[in-house]
């Protein structure tokens, strides 16, 4: 296809190297935010007298049948064009001729790839904040559910202390929340327009950038030309929340694995989220929570490309910038894939209590609070902690719980101990009593969901 910059060249372009300086395959995807930042930067052009308003008109009008077009399939983007941006202003000169070669008036493939890009972006951000906020729905639903469902809390993945199903799936409701403020602080600095800062040093028309920002809703302008042209910050900022978002997926991913083992069993995952063996017919996999968790490395990688590929560049556009596009958007659809079946997957899975509690049985994760039920009494907490610990010893040489020490035997270690010990260490008692703030009693889990559903608007 033709080339847009032929202006010194007198060779054409090496076929295997014109391949390879494309990118139409990866930009083809923002063709409507091209259309639409072209259509406001001929309005602007128009307006301020740089180009005849019946041409802008003519140009607004060829862009927007170039839309529809593309939108229905009549048209297909040519895939040996140098990118969509030569695309649509080839597309448009030949449909209404000479207008169509004003378009490209003030203004430079460098300050509209980046003004596409940020729309285009801004525009994900929000798609992935409502995808993160089905995942938030699902944590509320199972939360919901599972508030007196009492589990083992873990430290070093060794049982520590009782807490309740409800509490542990709402930490991740936390930190999805803190995603979404990541996600909206970034929108908030992608957002400004770098329109008419042109290939790097503005232009002597008299432009009005302003306008075209207004019109494209970016929030303010880019202030320095060279900057506008080559700032990817809003890219590393998205892709660093998008790895964030990743992370927080994995470690979930990772916990709902353990639990759908047989070794845990404490949840059951949907028989359409899960798959079987080729060769072991009793199995169900949780591949969609691998696949989660393994994806999530790509993502990281996506950030490091542009954090690599920025590193070294002078200012202000290179061609090194076009790279940018494959990572970013490789990154928004992994996040959007994995957002999109991690939602259903967690709102159908199945809590098995009995396991939970169990499991809560077993590793004398009570005994923080019979240590607390003696200091609590006047005895200091080491010394308390000591006493506590050589029972959990005996109890252990014996094969049985703190529930089943008998009376004689508290009363040996400490006078202090009472009847009253057996309900003090129940673990339903245990759970309910933990009434500090961000605990896992009944009060703080309505808080949480409160908190989290204040987000879900
Ligand atoms: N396809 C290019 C990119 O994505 C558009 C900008 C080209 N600018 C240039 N000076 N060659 O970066």
């Amino acid at each position: 296809m033709n080339k847009l910059w032929a202006g010194d060249l007198h060779k054409a372009l090496d076929s295997k190297a014109d391949d390879f300086n494309s990118s139409i395959k990866t930009d083809s995807r923002m063709y409507s935010q091209d259309i639409r930042g072209s259509v406001a930067h001929a309005t602007m052009l128009g307006a301020m007298g740089i180009i005849p308003k019946k041409a802008a008109d003519e140009i607004t009008e060829g862009l927007l049948s170039i839309l529809d077009d593309l939108d229905s399939g009549k048209l297909q983007i040519d895939q040996t064009a140098e990118d969509i941006h030569t695309f649509i202003e080839g597309e448009l000169t030949a449909r209404i001729g000479e207008p169509g070669k004003m378009l490209h008036t003030a203004r430079s493939r460098n300050d509209q790839v980046a003004t596409d890009l940020r729309i285009y972006l801004r525009d994900q951000a929000e798609e992935i904040s409502n995808l993160i906020k089905e995942v938030l729905k699902s944590i509320i639903k199972q939360a919901s559910e599972n508030e007196k469902t009492i589990m083992p809390g873990y430290t070093h993945l060794q049982r520590a202390q009782p807490i309740s199903f409800a509490h542990h799936l709402l930490a991740y409701g936390m930190m999805f929340t803190r995603d979404l403020t990541r996600l909206q602080d970034c929108v908030k600095r992608m957002n400004q327009n770098p329109l008419g800062c042109c290939a790097l040093a503005g232009t002597t028309y008299h432009t009005d950038r302003y306008m075209t920002a207004h019109a494209l809703g970016f929030d303010g302008i880019m202030m320095n030309s060279l900057d506008g042209v080559s700032d990817r910050d809003y890219c590393i900022e998205l892709l660093s929340t998008l790895s964030t978002i990743m992370m927080h997926l994995s470690r979930f991913s990772e916990e709902i694995i353990l639990w759908a083992s047989w070794e845990f069993k404490f949840v059951q995952l949907d028989d359409s989220f899960t798959t079987g063996s080729s060769i072991m017919p009793q199995k169900k996999n949780p591949d969609i929570a691998e696949l989660v968790r393994g994806k999530t490395g790509r993502v990281y990688g996506d950030l490091v490309t542009i954090l690599t590929m920025l590193k070294g560049l002078p200012l202000a556009y290179n061609k090194d910038m076009q790279e940018d596009k494959e990572a970013v958007f490789d990154a928004v659809d992994t996040v959007k894939m994995c957002l999109t079946v991690f939602a259903p997957m967690l709102s159908t899975m199945k809590a098995i209590p009995e396991n939970m509690l169990k499991a809560a049985g077993q590793g004398f994760i009570n005994a923080t609070d019979l240590a607390d039920y003696l200091t609590v009494k006047g005895m200091p907490f080491r010394t308390a902690y000591k006493i506590t610990g050589d029972l959990v010893s005996w109890c252990m040489a014996q094969g049985i719980t703190l529930d089943q020490v008998p009376m004689e035997k508290y009363k040996e270690s400490s006078d202090l101990i009472e009847d009253d010990i057996y309900s003090k260490i129940d673990l339903a008692y245990c759970v309910a009593s933990r009434t500090s703030e961000g605990g896992p009693s009944s009060d703080s889990i309505h808080k949480q969901i409160e908190y989290i559903n204040g987000f879900i608007k």
